[in-house]
């Protein structure tokens, strides 16, 4: 059992392979914190953190104490209203106008397996253990449990709150965080990952300073603009050494974390429900869920901690058949056609791609209703008949008979006023009464906190999968959510139809996949707008970006790596010149960076030039080959000898560290170039390896420590891709 508790010092025990994690029930019943970070030997019953400063405020029962006090405490769970004066987890607005919580440890649970959150993604497996501790506010009569599962493999512990009212009266919740983390010191750099459309996931490294630095998502997506994940880094932690500290949200809605430096030198990191726009109301009896936080430690740098959390974030968050069974080869027509096509069109492309040897068409946007530019049909989905005048069915054998698998486009949450759907059920949007709704690609959002809304979408996706053969669907979503009102709810409620949005998305979801356990399902909201470990446990792969400029998705996958794996990573060969960048680099660096993603292509192939052709051929033979080198292997963040931002490397090691798979990426050409060497990881250290490029064989020490020369090239925007096998040292 990876979790204890010693009645003695009253200390609770977390331990994973290689971190801990320990709490006391403190004075008055307070959960303290008391340590996270590297395993250790023994309790830290004896540490005692308190001191008597002046100008703080001490619990009443602390009579003429002065020295207990939540004002410096670290907690578990802050709650806000009572003498703590930092940001706390919980807010909670009471039937008196009162705005106080004051949770003491009531009782605790400690079980094999991992606690489940009703209508919420959240890490499963056999391998967890749970905690379950029960805090209570005696005067609300509102009960909080605060979950932790422990995943001793992956280093993991994962947080959840559930906040139940018993009392008679109503409550309202203004704050629910689901992680509260507190560490002793400053000396911390916070990593967070920023951006926008067609560039998301962009690193940013700061220190955290004293006050309260936030981020979040207010537009009912996780969002191009901040994902919902954050690395606390030690300031010397780089990829190989270091401590840090990575949480990832397991929730695709608006979301807030910050972290917070107090008056005494603590940081203070929460995670949660972004609380500007949050309002949820409880009544006797009622419960909330909030959503679960995975949290890793690492001693090791940032390198491994990401191992760890592609490990969990595919082993335990990821979901279904495509699991760790290998995904189609794919062509996607997006690119090649945007909406102007017809059958004729397509078959064409399809028929091109499975001569060379791809596996799966998707047909994108524009197969439905009357739909020819963004201005009409979301909601209605049924093919168009100028386009498939004999349904999608026929045309769906005809792609099988190539032989190919046959994948669709559909963006369900979304309707246009244009579309029999809005004509039928004008009220089944996002809208305020007597105001417009925001259009956002002239489109609205479709209100999913209502039951008929739901059904609708279930029944409209359940047909159009059950009219054809279709083993692959790419569910997108482009807008951000306004206009947040619901007739359905009561106007008191409105603060909380922005979740019930995302628990309708899952209900939706969940009930798809379930029925259709056959279909590969892609997420996609404007390329990476939602690319969060909520929607990965419905859908095993997320469309990574819009950008498809080989160059610019080099820098939003190494972004996109921190916390998510390979195989999660939608990526796609599309056509020169680059249609968001405008750039032309050669077929072959735009295949080296899709590699590292569910590989496929996104263009006309009857449109390349005839020596791409052959290139193309070899391309998905070599992804094929390597499939589980590239899906399953570490990844790594590698180091350069002239790190100046103009080269780029990485790689994936097979899981016996026999088998690598490096590229290289020369971005800038410079007459009279410095060598650039590059630093594998992840080898053996006294094995021999073959470069199969060159014939070349050196050792894993030698590749890892003295580092290997790469190739200069004298264009810019260059990769290579090099398979690094283990032999003997002489040659096999
Ligand atoms: C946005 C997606 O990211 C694109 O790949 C494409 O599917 C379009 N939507 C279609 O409208």
């Amino acid at each position: 059992m990876s979790i204890s508790y010693e009645d003695k010092s009253k200390t609770f025990i977390l331990e994973t392979k290689e971190s801990g994690y320990q709490m006391r029930i403190a004075e008055f019943g307070y959960i303290e914190h008391l340590y996270y970070g590297k395993k250790i030997t023994g309790t830290l019953s004896h540490e005692r953190r308190r001191l008597k400063r002046s100008f703080v405020c001490n619990p009443n029962e602390a009579e003429r104490d002065r020295v207990f006090t939540l004002d410096t405490l670290q907690q578990e769970y802050p709650m806000e209203g009572v003498s703590d004066f930092r940001a706390g987890a919980i807010r909670s607005r009471n039937a008196d106008g009162s705005c106080a919580i004051d949770l003491r440890y009531k009782s605790h649970t400690i079980y094999h397996g991992k606690y489940e959150l009703q209508g919420l993604p959240a890490a499963y497996g056999e391998n967890f253990d749970t905690l379950e501790l029960l805090l209570e506010d005696a005067v609300l009569n509102v009960e909080v449990t605060l979950l932790y599962g422990v995943n001793e493999e992956t280093n993991t512990i994962t947080r959840a709150a559930k906040i139940k009212n018993n009392g008679a009266k109503a409550i309202v919740l203004e704050k629910v965080m689901s992680l509260c983390l507190e560490l002793e010191s400053a000396d911390y750099d916070l990593l967070s990952f920023y951006g926008h459309w067609t560039g998301e996931r962009k690193v940013e490294r700061k220190p955290v300073r004293h006050g309260r630095c936030v981020m979040e998502s207010r537009r009912g997506v996780s969002g191009h603009h901040y994902n919902p994940t954050a690395i606390l880094a030690g300031q010397n932690t780089d990829e190989t050494k270091g401590t840090c500290f990575g949480f990832a949200f397991v929730y695709s809605g608006n979301f807030s974390f910050s972290a917070e430096v107090d008056s005494i030198g603590q940081t203070r990191f929460l995670m949660g429900m972004e609380e500007g726009n949050f309002r949820f109301v409880l009544e006797k009896g009622e419960t909330f869920t909030a959503p679960e936080v995975l949290m890793i430690y690492s001693s090791e740098g940032l390198g491994k901690l990401s191992h760890d959390f592609h490990k969990l974030i595919r082993n335990c968050i990821c979901r279904g058949n495509y699991k760790n069974s290998r995904r189609p080869v794919l062509i996607n027509n997006w690119e090649a056609t945007k909406m102007d096509f017809d059958e004729e069109k397509l078959y064409a492309i399809a028929e091109r791609a499975a001569g060379m040897g791809v596996e799966l068409f998707v047909m994108d946007d524009g197969w439905f209703g009357r739909r020819d530019d963004d201005y009409s049909s979301l909601g209605d989905w049924k093919a168009d008949k100028r386009k498939f005048p004999n349904g999608l069915k026929p045309f769906v054998e005809k792609i099988n008979r190539l032989p190919m698998q046959f994948g669709i486009w559909v963006e369900p949450e979304m309707v246009n006023e244009d579309s029999d759907l809005y004509r039928k059920h004008p009220k089944w949007c996002l809208h305020i009464p007597e105001r417009k709704p925001a259009r956002g690609r002239y489109q609205l959002v479709l209100d999913l906190s209502r039951k008929e809304v739901r059904d609708y979408i279930y029944a409209s996706m359940k047909a159009l999968l059950e009219s054809a053969n279709i083993t692959y669907v790419k569910w997108d979503m482009n807008r951000a959510v306004t206009d947040v009102w619901s007739g359905a709810f009561p106007a008191e409620r409105m603060g909380e139809i922005a979740h019930r949005y995302v628990l309708g998305l899952y209900e939706i979801l969940e009930r798809l996949i379930q029925q259709f356990p056959q279909v590969l399902w892609e997420g996609c909201c404007s390329g990476g707008g939602r690319f969060d470990a909520g929607m990965l446990y419905y859908m095993p792969q997320i469309w990574c970006s819009d950008n498809t400029d080989a160059i610019a998705r080099a820098e939003i996958q190494y972004g996109t790596s921190f916390f998510y794996p390979v195989s999660t990573i939608g990526a796609h060969v599309s056509v020169c010149p680059n249609q968001q960048t405008g750039r032309t680099v050669d077929i072959d660096t735009r295949a080296a960076v899709a590699y590292y993603g569910t590989f496929g292509y996104e263009l006309d192939l009857r449109e390349i030039e005839e020596e791409e052709t052959d290139k193309v051929k070899k391309q998905i033979s070599f992804f094929k080959a390597y499939y589980d080198v590239l899906m399953y292997g570490d990844y790594y963040r590698l180091q350069l000898t002239n790190d100046n931002g103009e080269s780029q490397a990485w790689c994936t090691v097979g899981r016996n560290r026999s088998c690598a798979v490096l590229c290289y990426l020369q971005k800038f050409s410079r007459s009279n170039a410095a060598f650039q060497k590059v630093y594998i990881r992840g080898l053996k250290e006294d094995a021999y390896y073959r470069i199969q490029n060159n014939g070349k064989i050196f050792s894993g020490s030698a590749l890892q420590n003295a580092g290997i020369t790469m190739p200069v090239y004298y264009e810019d925007n260059k990769a290579v891709v090099w398979v690094l096998e283990e032999c003997e040292k002489n040659g096999d």
